[in-house]
């Protein structure tokens, strides 16, 4: 958990304690040139920092923990992207997950605004370039001394949803495949579009849009990860089941339909509370009056979760152990899947969640124009309790 802290824009007090952090985070880097003449550098940087605070290009923090100031933050926010211009915290507070907690709430900007988070950080700062490896930054270029470096929520789901785990996810009659999921999935979404089309969000490998297709019910469909998209399109053409390349929570897909659906939880694939939202708001501009939105969902399992206690084990099979941890605050959880053999080594992917409760999901929905219609415990109808592990929520629009 990281240390709390706070971030407040730099007044002209600030300049000379800017200027020294920097200097004392570089120092600590071993990047501080030998000839580095500290006094010059010193008097160029507040006048520089100055003229920053002025500028309205710029934002320019001061970073807090408790009372005291610890560290420089520079961001730049323009019409297509967020700019992280430069991150430098006091070395005695380093490695205690500051850094990683500033740049992923900048990286929850950038997804709620559809725009990407791009930074710029020097070839021989190889500590920052792994922090920012870690945080699923990609290269895009160089710049002199420094190369360029994107984050991004299509990247980011492209990296989860690569093509090696693409060619993992289908598993033909056992688990989320097995005839008893789908077979129940897919009859009740049949019956919930009735004679009209039906459209899915992050569609996949097409486990449940290839056989509702087959079922005689037209699919769309709107899908961010590449890979998982080429392996649909092993089992149905563009013609038969076409899907946007884009995000559910903002993606335009032609057509009108009777029935949005979004299963096996991956209305928590989005981060944010603004972007679930936003993807309730985009289902409704998808639906005819009377049109259904269909969740499948978990119910959050914090009871699960002693006091003290950042994470639950939900599987520990031969082979296979899951672990989730948990930010209580942003309502995350990440889920860790390790998957092992008899020897030592071990795979581990890992699936980054927003959870919702149930209550907030329906007011989401009621932002956008929904009431619920009806809460299952499952596909089956089975009645949704205070003990159920998850639920099968339909919404529905007014018909008129
Ligand atoms: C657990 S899989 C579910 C796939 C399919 N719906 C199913 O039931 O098998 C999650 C999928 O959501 C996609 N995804 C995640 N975030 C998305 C977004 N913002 N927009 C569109 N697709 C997204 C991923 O690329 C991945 O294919």
């Amino acid at each position: 958990m990281a240390d709390l802290h706070r971030i407040r824009p730099a007044e002209a007090a600030d300049v000379a304690f800017l200027a020294e952090v920097t200097i004392a985070a570089t120092r600590a880097q071993g990047r501080l040139p030998a000839d580095f003449d500290e006094a010059t550098w010193q008097t160029g940087f507040e006048e520089w920092s100055r003229e920053s605070i002025d500028d309205p290009a710029t934002d320019l923090y001061v970073v807090e923990v408790g009372n005291r100031s610890v560290g420089r933050l520079r961001v730049s926010r323009t019409a297509d992207a967020v700019e992280l211009n430069g991150i430098q915290l006091h070395p005695d507070v380093q490695n205690r997950g500051i850094g990683t907690a500033i740049i992923t709430d900048l990286k929850d900007e950038a997804a709620r605004r559809g725009v990407p988070l791009r930074l710029h950080v020097e070839r021989d700062n190889p500590d920052a370039r792994r922090l920012y490896d870690r945080l699923g930054f990609v290269k895009i270029g160089e710049d002199g001394a420094e190369d360029v470096l994107r984050w991004s929520k299509d990247v980011e789901q492209n990296r989860i949803w690569n093509a090696e785990v693409a060619e993992r996810y289908d598993t033909p009659g056992t688990g989320a495949f097995a005839d008893d999921v789908l077979g129940p999935t897919v009859e009740r979404l049949a019956e919930l579009a009735g004679t009209g089309h039906a459209l899915e969000f992050a569609i996949g490998t097409g486990r449940v849009a290839v056989p509702l297709s087959e079922r005689g019910v037209p699919v769309s469909g709107i899908e961010l990860s590449t890979a998982m998209l080429e392996q649909l399109r092993t089992k149905a053409d563009e013609d038969t089941i076409p899907v946007v390349a884009g995000d559910m929570a903002t993606a335009r897909v032609p057509g009108e339909f009777t029935l949005v659906y979004l299963v096996y939880n991956t209305i928590a694939n989005l981060l944010t509370q603004e972007e679930q939202v936003a993807c309730f708001r985009n289902a409704a501009r998808h639906l005819s009056p009377g049109g259904r939105f269909v969740i499948e969902l978990w119910v959050p399992e914090l009871r699960r979760l002693p006091p003290g206690t950042p994470a639950t084990v939900g599987v520990a099979d031969p082979g296979y152990i899951l672990l989730d941890t948990y930010d209580v605050l942003r309502q995350h959880v990440v889920s860790h899947h390790f998957h092992f053999g008899e020897g030592t080594e071990a795979q581990l992917f890992r699936t980054p969640h927003r959870y919702i409760w149930p209550a907030e999901l329906d007011l989401m929905a009621q932002l956008a124009g929904f009431t619920l219609e009806s809460r299952h415990a499952d596909w089956t109808g089975s009645p949704f309790t205070a003990d159920s592990p998850s639920h099968v929520s339909v919404y529905r629009l007014p018909t008129a």
